[in-house]
């Protein structure tokens, strides 16, 4: 699904930054220029990050157990 439609970005992209360190949407802007453009795609990002983290989160977990 696409999460900035003025970038063309996807939640996967967005799932593979958060891989990658991506923290802050200032991190998604500089890895994917998500918000670059019109920026309405800012709370829906923020969410979509939001959800990365904790399924790393629990993946990372589940590694360790
Ligand atoms: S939808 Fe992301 S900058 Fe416009």
């Amino acid at each position: 699904m696409y999460v900035c439609i003025c970038q063309a970005v996807t939640e996967r992209q967005i799932h593979e930054a958060a891989w990658r360190c991506a923290k802050t949407i200032k991190d998604l802007r500089r890895d994917l220029d998500v918000t670059a453009d019109c920026g309405r795609c800012a709370g829906c990002a923020k969410q979509c990050l939001r959800e990365a983290h904790a399924a790393i989160e629990s993946e990372l977990y589940a590694v360790a157990a």
